[in-house]
């Protein structure tokens, strides 16, 4: 007989999830009414709650630590989503911590999780923190890399194919005839900004004619694009790109603020713009923004199920996944017409 889920208690009793999750750990926020519905519904269909779940409550913490590289930015709050949608199934929760990509704030955050005993850490790490999450693994903490592709490494990972995402965005540029491509991000120390540019200069590489030039910033937001967009605006006319590809949809809302609100260049007719993440604001932006699609719940998710797994194997760790999805282009009218 199929595993019942909390997704079926929930529609049986004519509850969300989330109410599920509060009627087996939080009764007191839930009404009488709708915990005997849940109760009911849990005893016509033979729910059992997840051995996660109970293992972590025979002596773990109920809590995991997130650290993301940028709170500010709607993709990381998305990816969080997802770790946190699946942890409410078992009545478990996710504390964010932002690194801010300043590697201080990120080892005071390692430091913290550790001194909290939470059962497991998601990060989606500024540079290479290998050795520091081997000593939280010693300590019976497993860390899984979220945002981040890590062929070979001992930590299970979850990415986004970012060499093909960036392949993808430029390639996309020169289909619609563009041949001046500007990419604009950085700083190029952080991986998925490298790895962008990778792609970009492979499809530009492969068109004879086309050019690609990097205008760096100093940090992946609105402000550093904007200040990218008016001196590209500010160049004269045969200077500048005619495709502009940006390390994610932060820095191209900021571009498409320099050169069209303040400058008034015709995007794309001028300049074509295409970004990255495809944030829920890209499709709001005065030209709605063309991008690369990452599927941020989704890769919130698939890291703490990697990390449950780990949890449940106890002190035997699993052999490490490295799930990597892959880029979607979304065609809007940055790019068209
Ligand atoms: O934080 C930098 C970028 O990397 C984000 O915008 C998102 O694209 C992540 O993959």
């Amino acid at each position: 007989m199929p595993s019942v889920s909390v997704r079926d208690v929930a529609a049986l009793a004519g509850v969300s999830v989330g109410t599920v999750s509060n009627v087996l750990n939080r009764p007191d926020r839930v009404s009488e009414a709708a915990v005997i519905r849940v109760h009911d519904a849990i005893d016509k269909l033979g729910f059992v709650r997840n051995d996660a779940a109970r293992q972590l409550r025979a002596g773990r913490s109920l809590n995991f630590g997130l650290i993301v590289l940028d709170a500010g930015n709607p993709f990381f709050s998305d990816l969080a989503r997802g770790a946190e949608d699946r942890a409410a199934v078992d009545g478990l929760a996710i504390l964010l911590g932002n690194s801010n990509e300043d590697l201080t704030r990120e080892a005071a955050y390692l430091d913290l999780f550790e001194k909290q005993r939470v059962s497991g850490v998601l990060i989606s790490p500024i540079g290479d923190r290998v050795a520091r999450l081997e000593r939280l693994r010693e300590r019976g903490i497993p860390a899984v890399l979220v945002d981040r592709a890590a062929p070979g490494s001992t930590f299970s990972s979850v990415s986004v194919d970012d060499v093909s995402g960036g392949r993808i965005a430029a390639a996309h540029l020169l289909d619609i005839g563009r041949r001046r491509i500007a990419y604009v991000g950085g700083p190029g120390t952080i991986r998925q900004v490298a790895d962008r540019y990778r792609g970009a200069r492979d499809a530009v590489d492969s068109v004879s004619g086309a050019q690609l030039e990097v205008i760096p910033t100093a940090a992946l937001t609105v402000l550093e694009g904007r200040a990218a967009g008016e001196a590209v605006a500010s160049r004269p006319k045969g200077e500048r790109p005619d495709g502009v590809f940006c390390a994610n949809d932060l820095v191209a809302v900021g571009v498409l603020q320099g050169l069209g609100i303040l400058r008034g260049l015709a995007v794309p007719e001028e300049i074509a713009l295409i970004g990255y993440d495809d944030i829920a604001f890209a499709q709001s932006t005065v030209v709605p923004l063309s991008s690369i699609r990452q599927p941020a719940g989704l890769i919130g998710r698939t890291g703490l199920e990697l990390l449950l797994a780990e949890s449940e194997a106890g002190a035997t760790t699993p052999e490490p996944q490295h799930v990597v999805y892959q880029p979607e282009l979304v065609v809007r009218a940055s790019t068209s017409g």
